[in-house]
Parts: structure tokens; sequence; C-alpha cells
């Protein structure tokens, strides 16, 4: 008999593809993600306002150590999993071994500005930048890093849609994505350009990519669920097509999401 805190993961698949298959097929736009998000982030200031320590704010009590399924070493899992922790770890990996010499780093679609705080504090020597949609994100990310008293620079942008103008701090040695361009359904080819555009020596995505998805059951209703919810479409293809670039693939042995399989993919300039 399975305890009861371990829900049983037959029982909680058959239950996510029906979901899955029922679930109405969503349009996702400027609008609705700048509405989403900016809802979302401005609920983070109480959080910010109860962390006592950056640890607290880099991973928040209660909000992201919450037990539920996810996607462990390629293993449908249960319990609690440090997400967060995971693809930032993950992120300086790739940062330290393909850009040994990046003396400088700028997010896109920052959310909050998490990742550049923990980037900040391992590598104090790193100057951090980033980039977010939704002002409120921008706003909590601004008081976190002087909360913190840490020299980041946060700035508002639409990396889609905004004019060169818009583009206010400085170009950065590596940039990079963390589960941003996935709210992008189209015009990714045009994202990557505007984003490269500000690299002098190339990017990190770490990225839902469903085309790597394994072709297992989890692999499959995950290509379902992200066509669904009009999440990224046609980001290999588009990084292939940009000339003057090396490309490296690998995915990730995890994710928060049980039917989620993030690529990270390393664009370095010729
Ligand atoms: C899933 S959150 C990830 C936030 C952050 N990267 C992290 O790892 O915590 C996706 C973020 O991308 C931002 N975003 C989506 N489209 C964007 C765009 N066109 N320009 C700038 N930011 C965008 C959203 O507003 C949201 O804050």
């Amino acid at each position: 008999m399975p305890h009861l805190d371990h829900p049983s993961s037959a029982g909680f698949l058959l239950r996510k593809a029906l979901f899955v298959l029922r679930r109405p097929k969503m349009n996702r736009n400027a609008v609705s993600v700048s509405e989403e998000y900016s809802a979302g982030w401005a609920s983070y200031l109480k959080y910010l306002d109860q962390a006592s320590d950056l640890r607290d704010w880099l991973l928040i009590p209660g909000v992201d150590d919450e037990a539920g399924f996810y996607n462990g070493q390629g293993k449908l899992s249960w319990g609690e999993f440090a997400c967060a922790e995971y693809y930032r770890s993950v992120l300086q990996g790739l940062l330290a071994k393909h850009f040994p010499s990046a003396q400088s780093v700028t997010e896109f679609g920052a959310g909050v500005g998490r990742n550049l705080l923990y980037l900040k504090e391992q590598r104090p020597e790193l100057r951090a930048a980033g980039y977010e949609l939704c002002a409120p994100g921008v706003d909590v990310a601004r008081a976190a890093a002087q909360k913190f008293g840490l020299d980041v620079r946060y700035e508002q942008l639409d990396y889609l849609r905004d004019p060169p103008e818009k583009y206010v701090l400085p170009k950065a040695d590596v940039v990079f994505t963390l589960f941003s361009l996935e709210q992008l359904p189209d015009g990714v080819d045009r994202a990557i350009e505007n984003i490269l555009a500000q690299a002098t020596l190339g990017a990190i995505h770490i990225e839902p990519v469903p085309e790597n998805y394994p072709f297992g059951l989890r692999g499959l209703l995950g290509r379902l669920d992200h066509w669904k919810v009009d999440y990224l479409a046609g980001f290999d293809r588009a990084v292939r097509r940009l000339r003057g670039l090396q490309v490296s693939v690998e995915r990730l042995e995890s994710a928060h999401n049980p039917l989620m399989f993030p690529s990270a993919y390393v664009l370095r300039k010729a």
C-alpha cells in the first residue's frame, strides 16, 4: 500500500494525460503574457519583505520547496525539488565551461531577477544586468538588489517588439534566457537575433524545446501539452538558420514539470 504522502505515479500520469487531452488550446500573446506575469511578480513583494537573507529570497520557503511530481533524472519523481537552484547551477556550469573569460552577463526575461542575484553573489566581479517585460517584475528585482546590497541593474524591455533605443544596458559578454523564450509561440527568430545582438561572446538558453523531447509517454504528452499552452515553437530551426554561430545542445536531466524535458543551448559567436 503506498504511503499517503507519496501519491501513485500511475494515477498521476493518467489524470495528467486526461487533463492535457481535454484542456483547450490557448492563444498566447504579449498582452496575455504581460497580464499573467505582472500579477504574479507583484505578489512577490511580500516574499521579499519576509526574506531575512538572500538565501530566503533565492529559495522562498513554502513556494520554491513545495512537494509535487517532477522530472528527476529522467524519471517521474515525487517530493521536494529545488528546481530554481538546479537550473541556476546548470546555468553557472555552462557559463564556466563555455565562456570562462566572461566578465559580464545580461538576462532577458529576468522575472524578479533572482538568477542574476545568485550569479552576482557567486561571482561578485561579474557585471550583471537584466531586462524584463513586466514593470512589477522590474520593480521587485530592483528592490531585492537594493535590499541585499548587490549591484545588479534591471530595465524594462520587450525583446521581441521594442525598438533599438529601449536597449539601454551596455552589451554583455554573455546573454541568457531561462524559461522566457518559452512564452513565444511566434517570432522566436527575431527574439534570438535581438538578444544575440547584445552579446559579444554568445548566449545560453535554457528553455523547453519540444523537438528534443524523448519519444516516451511523458515526452509525447509533453509535446502535446506544450502545443496546447501555445509555448515556444521553431527554436531549434531558428538557431540553426543563423550564420556564424557554433551551436551546442544538451537535454537537462531534470525539470520542475514532469512533462517537460528542457534543453540547454549554447550559442557561441565565431
Ligand atoms: C517563466 S518566467 C522566468 C523568469 C526568470 N527567467 C526566472 O528564471 O525566474 C518568464 C519571464 O519572461 C518574461 N518575458 C516573456 N516574454 C518576454 C519578452 N518578449 N520580453 C521580455 N521579457 C519577456 C515574462 O514576463 C516572465 O517574467
